[in-house]
């Protein structure tokens, strides 16, 4: 009972181009949540790009960061109201991310779809990502990741779905799911 009335967290994991961080807008404004991208939360906290981190600081510290600012945004959001999270691509992939996720119970949703689908959304979305340059690079990356996005608890395919309609799938899974915690 007290779980519906408390503060509820979702974050949406993915490969890059999966549409996290639109599907994550589109989802708090349904909502009334706040959002936070951690790529974002990145880029203030260090004051500069993702793509300047990786140029000047290699994927390792890229990677670093990322796990700080996650760490940052998991406590000092822990008493800020319900908040959707879109994580980048690889942050999910690292297993102490995960386990500092776990730790503190939050919901993961999967955002999946084909490689040739990513690729061309990489490709438009205006958005620079040092790990998509490489064509190659990317489609290792898509399988060696695969293991570790299985583990969110909820998947929801997003080929050939408008945003909204990928936000409102998951809107009505998390009312099913709040439904279930009043009646436990
Ligand atoms: C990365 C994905 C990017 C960004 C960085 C690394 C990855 O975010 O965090 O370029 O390792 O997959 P998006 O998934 O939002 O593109």
């Amino acid at each position: 009972m007290a779980r519906a009335e408390s503060t509820r967290r979702v974050f949406l994991i993915g490969f890059m181009g999966a549409g996290k961080t639109t599907v994550g807008r589109a989802l708090a404004r349904r909502l009334g949540w706040s959002f936070r991208d951690l790529d974002e939360v990145v880029e203030e906290r260090e004051g500069k790009s993702v793509a300047a981190i990786f140029t000047e600081d290699g994927e390792a510290g890229f990677r670093r960061v990322e796990s700080a600012a996650l760490q940052e945004l998991l406590h000092e959001n822990a008493a800020a109201g319900n908040l959707v999270v879109a994580l980048g691509g690889g942050a999910f992939v690292q297993a102490s991310n995960r386990s500092a996720l776990q730790r503190v119970g939050i919901l993961t949703v999967l955002l999946e779809a084909p490689l040739e689908v990513l690729r061309r959304r990489c490709a438009t979305d205006g958005k620079t990502r040092p790990l998509s340059v490489d064509e190659t690079r990317f489609a290792q990356l898509f399988t060696e990741r695969r293991a570790a996005y299985e583990l969110a608890h909820v998947r929801v395919d997003t080929t050939d779905k408008p945003v909204e309609r990928v936000a409102a799938e998951i809107e009505h899974m998390l009312a099913a799911a709040a439904k279930l915690e009043v009646k436990e």
